[in-house]
């Protein structure tokens, strides 16, 4: 099975019509798209998500953040989708991230940053299980598969 990873697209995104523009940098990367739920994350699977960051003073702001209004998570699928996919997203926060990044493209600020992505296979592991039950995680195949994942070797 080919890598996965959990990406959501963050409470100021989805205030910022942004949803539909986030995805599709993903999408047209040619990440396939094996779950997506339109949510509200709670307080508490919010400091479940970022419990690797319990204790640090950004904690308490960080699960705020994701708690305070719905979300798109999404599971994608495909060789290296880790870090192709922070690649897409950039530096963690807008004011740092490069042009052309999501987070360099779409925000200007530390407090809010649009996107997450897992940072390892085993936080993916653990993320996905926190919002997807493995019945709702999809398999199929691109009919043009081929050309997005070919090698000519
Ligand atoms: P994320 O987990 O949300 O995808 O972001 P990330 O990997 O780029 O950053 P991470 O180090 O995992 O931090 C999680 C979230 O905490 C906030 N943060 N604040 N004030 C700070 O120094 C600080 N560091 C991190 C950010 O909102 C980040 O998304
Ligand atoms: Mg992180």
């Amino acid at each position: 099975m080919a890598e996965r990873t959990l990406i959501i697209i963050k409470p100021d995104a989805v205030q910022r019509h942004l949803v539909g523009q986030i995805l599709s940098r993903f999408e047209t990367k040619g990440l396939k798209i094996v779950a997506a739920k339109f949510m509200q994350i709670s307080k508490e699977l919010a400091q479940k998500h970022y419990a690797a960051h319990e204790g640090k003073p950004f904690f308490k702001g960080v699960v705020e953040f994701l708690s305070a209004s719905p979300v798109m998570v999404l599971v994608l699928e495909a060789d290296g989708v880790i870090a192709m996919s922070r690649k897409l997203m950039g530096k963690t926060f807008g004011n740092e991230a490069e042009p052309g990044t999501i987070r360099g493209d779409f925000g200007a600020c530390r407090g809010f940053n649009l996107v997450h992505g897992s940072d390892s296979p085993e936080s993916a592991e653990y993320e996905i299980g926190l919002y997807f039950k493995s019945e709702e995680i999809v398999d199929y195949t691109f009919a043009d598969d081929h050309w997005l994942y070919g090698s000519n070797e």
